[in-house]
């Protein structure tokens, strides 16, 4: 214990409040010169605590996360003498201010576990999850409440009316930085105008996590098979923080040699990467996969996380699983996974993500739920245990374990997976012979997703209002045609979202979606996710989308009225 004796000042600062900090789907991102502008972060942390009663953090814990871009150590130094300043008794953050977003949520749920439920008051998060980072690039905060998940949008609209006005902010100065680097416990001593002592905990960065992930999987089978030795797999930590994780679970507890870890060390600027795992960001690992030219020696599994490990791509050898078909078969083969083995009381996922999931739900007579884009809208689901997985065509998958996504476990997941179905095999059973299988027992939802970056706000609302103009000509054009712009009420609070997507669905179930992505930071970005059921698993994939994509093409006008000839990224 690290301890001090001296009472520590507070200054009330004043300062002008920013209009721009309202927060997109997953937080408030901007380039980190925004960040660095006089008060920006710490307008923000306070208009936190103003949108917060004062006794759900006053001598309580505040977790600290961070992804490790860019301005990471300087915020968590500043937010601590916020939280010291505004009385929370108790700080915990990761080693070298390193938490991935899965292990914050672990996190705040431990110390609620072990302490009462109203112990931890949440935490904040620092990531712009897959966005680039480095000095001219993204940073991010976002707060996650006691329940280890995001904060609702009530909430997060709060803060933002406390961001447009406030006026003060309180801070304290506390001596030197914390030293970040070391594990330790600090008692800080007393905080003028507080009684009880402020304290910070550098706490391991992977311990609480490992240990939640020791009661949801079996690490000795897992690595009874991951030695198999016709068995290879390969991690792409995309320099983000899913590196420490990979190191500790992949190579010290499954015995995954060094040298199949990729990028496991964590960079401010993410080596200049953009770290997102999909086909065009994780190119590397696509290619050694063999995913666009076949490779006879590629290695039979491969994943990739993104900069805050809430994210994964899973890949087998030569071969490339969709994230909705991911988070289908993950609840298809619940029984290969230690932890649902008892069973599973329903699934949900994203409007835009494919119908995969829906076939399995429906076959194991369990519920299934379409939720707006966000993994916010799974909590509700999650906490009264009215779901036990969930999935996004965004590549994220997760369960109850955690209140966010997570791309170690997912990895976990599948791994798991595939050790059951080798039980006892001569042969491997390859990621490919797994999905196979699915689509023969259920049909093959081919799924495509289109994005356009970075329009002009103007060409965005522009396309919206035609495709809007289209609805009816689209439902009249073949029996059983249906568009609708999708809203969702929450089974458990009921409360209401409005505009989260237009849906033009074919009687097959095969349809196109429009929305407008709710997490870039400049201009406006439009996707479009084609999706197209068959029996036949065989098809080539924009073969099956084709006449979709061109109905969507031509419903939108997006080409004409964006001037964008292609998709930025086609995924
Ligand atoms: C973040 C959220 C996901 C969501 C995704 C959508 O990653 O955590 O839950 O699916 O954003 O991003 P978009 O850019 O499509 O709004
Ligand atoms: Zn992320």
């Amino acid at each position: 214990m690290v301890e001090s004796t001296q009472s520590h000042k507070i200054t009330i600062v004043d300062t002008q409040a920013y209009q721009d900090q309202k927060a997109g789907t997953s937080g408030l991102r901007k380039k980190v010169k925004v960040f660095r502008q006089e008060n920006y972060l710490e307008n923000f942390v306070q208009s936190i605590f103003l949108s917060l009663s004062e006794e759900e953090y006053k001598g309580k814990a505040l977790v600290i996360a961070g992804d490790g871009r860019f301005y990471n150590d300087v915020a968590t130094q500043i937010i601590i003498r916020l939280a010291a300043a505004n009385g929370v008794g108790h700080v915990y953050v990761g080693q070298h201010g390193l938490l991935s977003t899965p292990a914050a949520s672990a996190f705040i749920r431990k110390l609620n576990a072990d302490n009462g439920e109203n112990y931890c008051v949440g935490g904040v998060l620092l990531t712009a999850s897959h966005n680039p980072g480095g000095e001219d690039e993204d940073f991010g905060i976002k707060f996650n409440s006691k329940s280890g998940g995001p904060a609702l949008e009530n909430f997060t609209n709060l803060i933002y009316e406390h961001t447009k006005k406030i006026q003060q902010y309180r801070i304290s100065h506390l001596g030197n930085d914390i030293d970040l680097a070391t594990i330790a416990d600090h008692n800080l001593g007393k905080v003028e105008g507080f009684d009880h002592d402020f304290r910070v905990t550098v706490a391991s960065s992977t311990d609480i996590y490992y240990d939640l992930l020791k009661t949801l999987f079996d690490f000795d089978d897992l690595k009874a098979f991951v030695s198999r030795p016709d068995f290879r797999m390969v991690f792409d930590g995309m320099h983000g923080v899913s590196g420490p994780y990979a190191q500790l679970l992949f190579q010290e507890v499954l015995g995954v040699p060094q040298d199949n870890l990729f990028r496991c060390n964590v960079l401010p600027d993410f080596g200049h990467g953009h770290p997102d795992p999909n086909l065009t960001y994780a190119a590397d690992l696509v290619k050694t996969m063999g995913i666009f030219d076949n490779k006879e020696d590629a290695p039979d599994f491969g994943a990739a996380c993104d900069g805050d490990a809430d994210r994964n791509m899973v890949l087998g050898k030569n071969f490339f699983v969709t994230p909705s078909d991911s988070i289908a078969i993950i609840t298809a083969n619940y029984k290969s996974i230690p932890f649902l083995k008892s069973g599973i009381s329903g699934a949900a996922r994203s409007m835009p993500t494919s119908g995969a999931l829906d076939r399995v739900t429906e076959k194991l007579g369990i519920p299934v739920y379409e939720t707006p884009t966000g993994w916010k809208f799974f909590g509700n689901l999650l906490d009264n245990n009215m779901i036990s997985l969930c999935g996004e065509e965004s590549f994220g998958t997760g369960s109850f374990h955690v209140r966010e996504k997570d791309g170690v476990w997912a990895v976990l997941c599948w791994l798991s997976i595939l050790a059951d179905k080798n039980r006892g095999t001569e042969q491997l059973v390859s990621v490919a012979d797994i999905v196979r299988a699915h689509w023969n027992e259920y049909g093959r939802n081919y799924y495509q997703r289109y994005d356009y970056e970075n329009l002009e706000n103007a060409d965005a609302d522009k396309v919206f209002k035609q495709l809007e103009s289209q609805m009816s000509v689209f439902e009249t054009e073949s029996e059983g045609n249906t568009a609708v712009n999708f809203s969702y009420t929450d089974p458990v609070d009921q409360s209401v979202s409005l505009n989260q997507g237009y849906i033009f669905k074919y009687a097959d179930g095969s349809r196109f979606v429009f929305r407008l992505s709710g997490t870039g930071s400049s201009g406006a970005t439009i996707r479009i996710y084609l999706e197209k059921y068959s029996n036949d698993p065989s098809l080539v994939v924009e073969e099956a989308l084709k006449s979709i994509a061109e109905r969507a093409l031509s419903a939108s006008q997006i080409q004409q009225l964006t001037g964008r000839e292609r998709p930025t990224v086609i995924t």
